[in-house]
């Protein structure tokens, strides 16, 4: 047997018999179900972050992420499976690394690859012959190729003979109750056969499906073409909710109806814009990398504009329901925003529409509070510093009569809408959840 075959017997018996060790760096949305999900399977996790404010919470047994249960996080523990650390030293105790850091936008809307740049330089320090590194952030086809594999073979160690490298983009649907880190199918690529087989039995391990595709830029195409095709359809259907408005047509009850065809047809709804760390911002780093091919990808483009013009549309309709049912100008209006994650039953306010929407509200003069039963009070965000430290305001009867309309924004399961529709004075509902529980009323606009 050959050096390079052996390094890849050794590492494929260690994760087929369970005792390789795995590292995942990021414990975010995405990195801490994750490596709840690998020890759940049997190997033994270390999961690195820079931040220590996290490596505390999961000391103490605390997740603070809504798809990992403390219950989970300390049956892991006591099982000796995981363990935090802020120390990457133990990266080179590791036979398997997952980066599960993030990919934003720079403020001129490029990628921002600097968290997977600053990682893999970790890695590089500690890298070893026989481990398989893995990214998982999304990212523009050629990332793991071109850049982690770079600066990982900057070390003088091969990929496909001293180490092996690979991607999965991550699926994670925060809420989702139907579905949890092992039951959602993964798409996993490496940098040749050999990575590829890493690939395919480390996830096996962890992940009921897998489903393996030829190269990692195709994997990372796979988890951008899957996030356009969201941002595109939402674009539609945000777009068809103007035109259909204007016609005095209901876009909820077209899409109820159009949803009843058994083929060719998938309900996107309507809202009052996009939010979450991943829809608003992933297509775009398509849009980057396309512009060295001299390509436009015009879709993206127009799917971003219609969705930012959202949160502008909703409060147009807001003004011109104040006016018209309550003759009171929208600069003299106090609302109440409800809802201020990015979708329901979240605390993630990553993007949120809800803070744009409080945004253009006091551009125009009018005074905006809000509620959310999950979000207490509103963190440091980069873009929106002056609504920092404002607190959710109680949802009672008095409360919400005092203010002229309510603005909802995120259609919580929690919240009483009945109780709600009862003392408020005119409701704005950008997400029919009024309709949808037959609380439909004078004093409810649709937008
Ligand atoms: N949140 C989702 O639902 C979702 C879904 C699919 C894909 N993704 C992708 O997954 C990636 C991670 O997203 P997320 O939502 O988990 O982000 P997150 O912000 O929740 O978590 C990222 C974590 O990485 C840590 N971190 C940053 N720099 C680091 C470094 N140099 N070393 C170690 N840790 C570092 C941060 O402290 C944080 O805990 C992104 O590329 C994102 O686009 C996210």
């Amino acid at each position: 047997m050959d050096a390079r075959s052996s390094t890849f017997e050794t590492l494929s018996k260690r994760i087929e018999d369970r005792t390789a060790r795995a590292g995942i760096i990021g414990l975010g949305y995405v990195g801490l179900p994750l490596a709840m999900a690998v020890a759940r399977s049997g190997f033994a996790v270390i999961g690195f972050d820079i931040d220590p404010k996290k490596i505390v919470a999961l000391d103490a047994r605390h997740s603070y992420i809504d798809a990992v249960t403390n219950e989970v996080l300390a049956a892991e523990i006591d099982a000796g499976r995981f363990f935090s650390t802020t120390d990457f030293a133990g990266l080179a105790d590791c036979d398997v690394i997952v980066i599960c850091v993030p990919t934003p936008l720079t403020k001129h809307r490029d990628p921002d690859l600097s968290f997977v740049e600053t990682t893999s330089r970790s890695i590089g320090a500690h890298l070893r012959p026989g481990q398989l590194i893995v990214l998982e952030s999304t990212t523009y086809p050629g990332t793991t190729d071109d850049i982690v594999k770079v600066i990982l073979e900057e070390t003088g160690l091969k990929s496909g003979s001293d180490f092996f490298i690979g991607f999965s983009p991550e699926r994670e649907d925060p809420g989702n109750q139907h579905y949890r880190t092992a039951t959602i199918p993964k798409v996993v690529a490496g940098d040749g056969a050999e990575a590829l087989s890493l690939m395919k039995s480390f996830y096996g391990a962890a992940v009921s499906t897998v489903v393996p595709v030829s190269s990692n830029a195709t994997a990372e195409a796979v988890k951008l073409t899957e996030n356009i095709f969201r941002s595109v359809n939402i674009a539609l259907v945000n777009e068809l909710k103007t035109v259909y408005a204007a016609m005095g047509i209901d876009i909820w009850e077209v899409i109820d109806a159009a949803k009843t065809k058994p083929f060719g047809y998938m309900p996107f709804y309507p809202g009052p814009g996009l939010g979450g760390h991943c829809i608003p911002i992933d297509p775009f780093y398509l849009t980057w990398k396309s512009r060295e091919y001299e390509l436009p990808t015009r879709f993206i483009e127009l799917a971003g504009e219609i969705n930012s013009a959202m949160p502008r549309y909703v409060v147009g309709k807001l003004a011109e329901a104040l006016d018209i049912q309550a003759g009171k100008a929208l600069s003299r209006s106090r609302v109440l925003v409800l809802g201020l994650a990015y979708k329901k039953n979240v605390a993630d306010i990553r993007e949120s529409p809800s803070l744009r929407l409080i945004e253009i509200i006091e551009e125009r003069g009018g005074k905006a509070d809000y509620h959310d039963p999950f979000v207490a009070e509103i963190p440091p965000t980069r873009e929106y510093q002056a609504l920092k430290g404002r607190k959710s305001i109680g949802l009672t009867p008095d409360a919400i009569a005092g203010y002229d309309a309510v603005l909802i924004a995120t259609d919580h399961d929690i919240i009483d809408y009945a109780a709600l529709s009862k003392s408020a004075k005119l409701i704005v509902d950008t997400r029919n959840v009024l309709s949808r529980l037959g609380l439909s009323a004078d004093h409810v606009i649709k937008a």
